[in-house]
């Protein structure tokens, strides 16, 4: 009695971790060491803690669907800060859905987006690039989509070569899912790019589904936002979403808090469909939230971290695997031949737990699953756990 579609997904890539790693014993008189889930371990933001604080009087309320007037300020205040944004592009009072977490939001949104095929039509089809987030494969299974991958290989920089497709699939794709700076390569999306993109969704009448949760973890410069790209066109928001997150912003991943904003009329739905069945936020969390929205300091600080980190990465892999400072993001996405094989090693002689990007990636059109060759190694952890992980990976293979 499970819903045949769901029984097709193939689970979280954690699950398939543990059935490789499980039956092996990790080398004896090391302390094991994780890097595989992209949870940041830096300590959450003291402005975070004195909001929710300041407002656990409000825990006894039930909280509105679409947040408050002060967190969707406090969002549009950032988004217009930290692209540059025209007035009015984003309106605190239309266009921006609060969401507890962008991985439930992600999810639900091709529901909001997708008609069901009746039985003569051909199915709506969501494009999502391979490596992917797992989320985006079951919202488009559970939307009655097709889920086309598209392989986001090193040619491209890591991102689906938009010359091969065909345009009889766009005109049944519904939705396009797009990561920036990409999870697991940590590759930017160029400014040409994204207008390549955004040019198609207008085209083929698809909507683009940005998910730029990591857009304030960057190394060197900001990446570019799809927000700057249709501002600067003029097209306005009619064919994108985009999906931000406090997760690896603030370091608060147990908050659950980000938001969505794009299309009016979507974005509206959206929040009508999550007052049936989705969770909202407590109000002191729409507290927090607003606190950190306003605060670029502490991101700031949270950014000198992880440099730190890539810098320790440098040094200590040098050119070895593949090794290139991603742009951003917080992983590292090494070539080693064989991730699957890589991974059992890591984890016998070096008690490292580390993720084959064969989990993080499915096969395409080639019969090619381009995650094959890699290992995704998280630089979440304090500095100098994550030197010397780095040194036992460079010493194990
Ligand atoms: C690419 C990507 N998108 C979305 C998310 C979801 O983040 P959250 O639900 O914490 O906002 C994650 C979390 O790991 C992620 O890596």
């Amino acid at each position: 009695m499970i819903n045949s579609e769901l029984k097709r997904l193939r689970g979280s890539p954690f699950n398939a971790l543990r059935a490789l790693l499980d039956p092996l014993e990790p080398a004896a008189g090391l302390e094991p060491l994780t890097l595989t889930i992209g949870e940041p371990q830096h300590k959450p933001p003291q402005i975070m803690i004195d909001a929710l604080h300041a407002s656990e009087h409000l825990y006894g309320k039930y909280p509105p669907a679409d947040g408050t007037p002060e967190q969707r300020e406090a969002i549009a205040g950032w988004l217009t800060r930290r692209y540059g944004l025209s007035d009015g592009i984003v309106d605190a009072n239309s266009n921006i859905a609060p969401v507890n977490g962008t991985r439930e939001a992600l999810f639900m949104i091709a529901q909001v987006i997708t008609e069901r095929a009746t039985h003569n039509e051909a199915k709506p089809a969501i494009l999502l690039p391979t490596p992917y987030y797992h989320t985006y494969h079951a919202a488009a299974f559970m939307a009655g989509a097709d889920p086309v991958f598209m392989p986001a290989t090193a040619e491209h920089d890591f991102f689906p070569d938009l010359t091969t497709l065909d345009p009889e699939l766009l005109d049944r794709t519904t939705a396009f899912y797009l990561c920036s700076p990409a999870n697991p390569q940590g590759t930017a999306a160029s400014a040409e790019y994204l207008e390549e993109v955004l040019r198609l969704a207008i085209k083929h009448d698809f909507i683009l589904i940005m998910d730029e949760c990591y857009a304030e973890i960057y190394d060197c410069k900001p990446p570019v936002g799809i927000l700057e790209i249709c501002d600067e066109l003029g097209e306005g928001l009619d064919h994108v979403l985009t999906f931000h997150s406090l997760s690896k912003r603030s370091s608060a991943a147990g908050l659950r808090s980000g938001f969505c904003t794009g299309n009016t009329e979507i974005i509206r739905t959206f929040i009508d469909l999550r007052n049936y069945a989705g969770a909202v936020s407590p109000l002191p969390v729409c507290a927090a939230a607003a606190a950190l929205w306003n605060d670029d300091v502490h991101v700031e600080e949270n950014r000198a971290l992880y440099r730190q980190k890539f810098d320790a990465a440098e040094r200590i892999l040098g050119n070895r695997f593949g090794f290139y400072r991603p742009q951003g993001g917080f992983f590292l996405w090494l070539d080693v031949e064989d991730g699957v094989e890589a991974t059992k090693k890591l984890w016998t002689k070096g008690a490292l737990r580390v993720l084959p990007g064969k989990f993080l990636s499915a096969e395409g059109p080639d019969g090619v699953n381009p995650g094959d060759k890699y290992i995704r190694v998280a630089l979440v952890g304090e500095l100098d756990k994550t030197e010397e992980a780095l040194t036992r990976l460079a010493n194990s293979l």
